[in-house]
């Protein structure tokens, strides 16, 4: 596939023909970027005998290649277990520390490397260099400290940091002593986290006081006293509150520490210089982390990850997919929060014993060429963030990467689709026409790329993440099961018929949602052992166009995808429906040019109330209370009633094409069919006056908005 692609000069083409599917889509077919000679002269994978090595005939011995990347204690003896379907297990028998492969064995080599540069929020701060040498003297530190409160291997401790050196740390120590970690995007609020807390059942929480975001010092330890207090509500009890310090010795929070549970780090680290704690070697197959996700219930998800399969994929795929050489400067902007960072922060590029950036702030602070500036002055050559990003750099400062002098060789795009004008962007001014950029299509669950292209091998398609990853096999399947053949135009579920060492393990707690959720839809025979019989199912719509390269349409589910985040619905919905006069809440994507998605929340009001209640605020309140700034509505519509089916069920797709000035569609199943133009009357005049009418939709956009919410 990738000889009729390679070398092919950057070009317009003509659109696609459309075709009758019910969920077709077509656009214009993109030209190709062929990757510059440079970088292919340099790259990790440019010899195409890789494809072969990973080809379907070689699964799953061909994972072997990424495991030999680790240094494990034992060897394995199996690599793909399949005896209980779809809990896989990987590189059984062998054992390994997490810690021990992204620290300790570095140290011979480079000691006195970075493995982290820190850049702080505040510019004139000065960044903090920790060389590989430190990071284990830290993380040694920090493991005792651990080891002291009693915490043992298999116990789950749940983080809720901000982004600072502290937080890798922490997640390693926690590694070194085989204890699972939960880390808490720090922008989600004490109540979002103490749900998570008390789903995982901690009774450690590790946060620090205070952080900067935006050129504010935020007071982030009132968190913990949330997430205690909701944890508690749900039956678990947190003994201990550890609290890093922004600035150690100076405690920069109101909230007051709480006598017996919350204890500084800083002073119990005093206790501990110098000292040296074993990494505990692992099973391949224990688990390393959990990560929560948003799904369809209200109850989000702890993905489970282990620690051999993980490990080796997320080493893998940043060897050969970002190219990570030890020598690169790479600097990812996403949040360790996410399982981006997770896995594209730390446990990559750390397994490498490359030298990984860590910002605190966020991008466009002070202005738009922070980025450019932070590139320049430590020579990042491999830079990964998402289109929310682009697009808004790309909004406030158009001009400003031709300032400064930087040079990427290498780009990603990830956690959303990027719209090709943007891709553009990205390529030509943020690159400055020299870097690759890698589109990488993956989940909270698949722990690493599974939909890419290898940037040697592969010429980039503006809006196409390309085919399929490494030893990965996708298909597209319809309802029914069956195959859409590429080049046909017509979307559908994008599947993997394989499994792969990254693979989330189970949902924490629920083995049985985790098999009803990614499995049960195509699974072929449930007594089955046979792996072919259990295909992954995504939760994402596709199209894989003739050259084989997939377009991912976006969510199929429940979820709407605001700024790469993942938000349940029916999680925002909850929170809505918690306030008193509220009695119906729905929530819908609207198109957002910055941010991707945004969320509008409808409300029907219980009898006797009225809209002047001052309902809306509490909606917006509830929502910040449970979840977290980032999912705030960006409008809240109260509505007389909602749109509904015979059976009562709210038509989600009816609001949303309301919202998005879409077309409505057919409305003959409703059994109140007259409130869909006093809705769409009420909102969209509400939206004229705002000024907040959106562009034309394009025709994906228009088929995701159709497709919305199941009915
Ligand atoms: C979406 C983030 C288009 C997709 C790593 C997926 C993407 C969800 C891409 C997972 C991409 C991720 N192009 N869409 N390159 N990458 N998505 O769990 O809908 O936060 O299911 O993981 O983001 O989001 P999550």
């Amino acid at each position: 596939m990738s000889e009729d692609v390679r070398g092919q000069a950057a070009e317009e083409s003509e659109s696609s023909e459309s075709s009758e599917a019910t969920i077709a889509v077509h656009w214009r077919e993109e030209g190709y970027y062929p990757p510059p000679p440079k970088f292919i002269g340099q790259a990790n994978a440019s010899d195409p005998a890789i494809l072969d090595r990973f080809a379907e005939a070689n699964f799953p011995e061909c994972f072997r290649e990424y495991a030999d990347l680790l240094h494990w204690d034992e060897y394995w003896h199996t690599t793909l277990d399949t005896s209980n379907p779809p809990f896989w297990k990987w590189f059984v028998g062998g054992k390994l520390n997490a810690s021990y492969n992204c620290v300790d064995r570095h140290l011979a080599r480079d000691r006195n490397k970075a493995a982290l540069i820190w850049v702080p929020e505040p510019e004139d701060a000065g960044d903090t260099v920790i060389t590989y040498q430190e990071l284990y003297r830290r993380v040694n530190e920090f493991a005792a400290v651990l080891q002291d409160l009693g915490v043992q291997a298999g116990d789950r401790v749940t983080l809720h940091m901000p982004m600072v050196p502290e937080l890798p740390v922490t997640m390693l120590a926690c590694a070194r002593l085989g204890v699972v970690h939960s880390q808490v995007f720090a922008g989600f609020s004490g109540g979002a986290c103490g749900h998570r807390i008390a789903d995982s059942d901690s009774t450690i929480l590790i946060t620090m006081d205070a952080y900067y975001r935006s050129g504010d010092l935020l007071d982030h330890k009132v968190k913990a006293d949330e997430a205690v207090e909701a944890a508690r509500k749900e039956g678990t009890e947190v003994e201990k509150v550890l609290v890093w310090r922004r600035f150690p010795g100076q405690y920069c929070a109101k909230t007051p520490m709480v006598e017996g549970r919350d204890v500084f780090v800083d002073e119990l680290l005093a206790d501990h210089r110098g000292a040296v704690v074993e990494p505990v070697s692992m099973p391949a197959e224990a688990p390393l982390f959990l990560m929560y996700t948003s799904g369809t219930t209200g109850r989000p998800k702890g993905c489970q990850h282990s620690t051999g399969g993980y490990l080796s994929y997320v080493a893998g795929t940043s060897k050969f997919y970002q190219d990570i050489h030890p020598e690169d400067t790479y600097w990812c902007m996403a949040d360790i929060g996410w399982i981006t960072g997770h896995s594209y922060i730390v446990y990559g590029p750390l397994s490498l014993g490359t030298t990984s950036v860590i910002y605190e702030g966020t991008p466009n602070y002070p202005d738009a060429g922070r980025p450019w500036r932070i590139a320049e002055r430590l020579g990042v050559n491999i830079f990964h963030t998402s289109p929310t990003a682009i697009r808004m750099l790309r909004k406030v400062g158009p001009d400003e990467p031709a300032k400064y002098d930087y040079h990427f060789k290498h780009m990603t795009t990830v956690g959303e689709p990027i719209e090709p004008e943007v891709y553009r962007w990205y390529y030509g001014t943020v690159g400055k026409g020299e870097a690759v950029i890698v589109d990488t299509w993956w989940q909270t669950e698949t722990g690493g790329f599974i939909g890419t292209g290898l940037p040697a091998l592969f010429a980039m398609k503006p809006g196409s993440c390309g085919p399929a990853a490494l030893g990965i096999y996708l298909d597209i399947l319809d309802e029914n099961g069956d195959p859409i053949p590429k080049g046909s135009g017509k979307a559908g579920n994008i599947t993997a018929r394989n499994p792969w060492p990254g693979i989330f393990q189970t949902i924490w707690g629920q083995p049985d949602r985790f098999v009803s959720t990614y499995f049960a839809k195509y699974n072929k025979d449930p007594d089955s052992k046979d792996w072919h019989d259990w295909p992954y199912f995504a939760g994402d719509g596709a199209v894989q166009a003739e050259d084989g390269y997939f377009r991912i349409l976006g969510r199929v589910d429940d979820v709407i995808n605001v700024a790469g985040h993942r938000l349940g619905t029916k999680e925002l919905e909850s929170s809505a429906l918690a306030v008193e006069e509220v009695a119906e809440a729905a929530a819908v994507p609207v198109i957002d040019d910055v941010r991707g998605r945004a969320v509008e929340m409808y409300i029907s009001l219980k009898p006797g109330y009225s809209a002047d209640s001052g309902v809306e605020a509490k909606v917006k309140a509830a929502i910040e209370t449970d979840i977290g700034k980032i999912a705030r509505p960006k409008n809240i519509w109260i509505v007389p009633d909602m749109p509904k089916t015979r059976s009562g069920k709210i038509m989600r797709r009816v609001i949303a094409a309301t919202s998005n000035f879409a077309d409505i569609g057919d409305i003959t199943t409703l059994a109140n069919p007259e409130v869909v133009e006093q809705i769409r009357h009420q909102v969209q005049n509400a939206k004229h006056a705002k000024g907040e009418v959106p562009r034309e939709l394009t025709e994906a956009e228009e088929a995701e908005i159709r497709a919305f919410g199941s009915e």
